[in-house]
């Protein structure tokens, strides 16, 4: 679909499309699947290696020898970043927003065993960090490197145009007519990467955002901005993209990073009933949004439906570190 752009294989073949049987039991829904991107073979997995695929691929063309990468010290594009890095011999520059913590847990604990150079920029916003980044990035290209600068929004949204692809050929030799797909809204980039591969392969299904970090407009603003950088890009037009996306307000809480009940119940429920994990940031709070659409039947039991897992699971043990009644069952309430 997207074979003239630049790409490097990190995934190794696709990741598992598994069905979710005892929580279609609790939830008496039919046909209930998970698309694990959680899972793969290089630096813990999640949704950032697709988009370092595209990412790495520009940073070849380009002749990169060092990826400069920038984001809180629990972020896995930085984790998945420095990962990458280590497995294709490049170095790896991470510049993380705030102060050393008093421990290193979880991803920023990871970065260090993978060898990453990481710099503490003290309280910064997210625009003073990019800049912070950018001038990283040109103070070693003038001290003879090769710095890529991880992050475009629209080539690392490619990875999700080609999820999609991915997805839809597993659910279909499955025999599964996928109608409803569920994912974090966030930034946007894997957001609007999978609703353009959607568009493109003309499927008939809903693309459910579960925002996580903020509200409907600005999502949606920043989606349409990346599909449309995306557009110019591939090269390719994706037609009426915002038909199948809806996006979804109610689990967010007290906002970005925060835990919730119902993030805390989706922790223990996919575990206890499928036997893998999920985190508060990202992924617990998009699995309680489609047990609240499943409940209040936005996703009918008829329908199948997927939760694509997006990864991030290191954070959970700095979540649980500072929270431990994150992880108290009294505060379960059942799916
Ligand atoms: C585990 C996980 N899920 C979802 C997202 C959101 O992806 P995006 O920034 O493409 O919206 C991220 C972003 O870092 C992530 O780490």
């Amino acid at each position: 679909m997207l074979e003239h752009l630049a790409r490097v294989d990190l995934l190794d073949g696709p990741t598992p499309f598994q069905r979710l049987k005892r929580l279609e039991a609790v939830t008496g829904h039919r046909s209930l699947w998970a698309k694990r991107d959680d899972v793969a073979a290089l630096g813990l997995g999640g949704n950032k290696l697709r988009s370092l695929e595209y990412w790495i691929g520009e940073a070849g063309r380009r002749g990169a020898d060092i990826l400069v990468v920038a984001g809180a010290p629990e972020s896995n594009q930085c984790r998945l970043t420095a990962a990458t890095a280590a497995k294709l011999g490049l170095d790896c520059l991470i510049l993380h927003g705030g102060d050393p913590p008093a421990g290193e847990v979880g991803n920023l604990m990871l970065n260090r065993l993978l060898g990453a150079g990481i710099r503490f920029l003290g309280p910064v916003d997210e625009a003073t960090r990019g800049r912070m980044a950018r001038e990283a990035a040109e103070e070693l290209a003038a001290a003879g490197r090769r710095p890529y600068l991880i992050g475009d929004p629209a080539v690392g949204a490619l990875g999700y145009a080609r999820a999609a692809e991915e997805l839809v050929r597993q659910a279909r030799s499955a025999g599964v007519d996928l109608r409803h797909v569920v994912l974090p809204g966030s930034m946007g980039p894997t957001e609007a990467g999978f609703l353009y591969g959607c568009a493109l392969l003309d499927l008939d299904l809903t693309v459910h955002l579960v925002s996580v970090e903020y509200g409907a407009d600005e999502l949606a603003t920043r989606i349409a901005v990346i599909v449309g950088a995306v557009e110019t890009l591939a090269g390719v037009p994706a037609g009426d993209w915002r038909r199948r996306m809806r996006i979804h307000m109610d689990q967010l809480g007290p906002g970005y990073g925060r835990p919730t009940p119902e993030s805390v119940a989706a922790v223990r429920t996919c575990a206890g009933l499928e036997g893998f994990f999920l985190e508060h940031t990202y992924t617990a709070k998009t699995f309680a949004g489609l047990l609240r659409m499943r409940g209040d039947g936005t996703i009918p039991a008829d329908q199948p439906a997927c939760f694509l897992h997006t990864g991030g699971v290191p954070a959970l043990f700095g979540q649980v570190a500072a929270d431990p009644s994150l992880v108290d069952p009294s505060l379960v309430a059942p799916p």
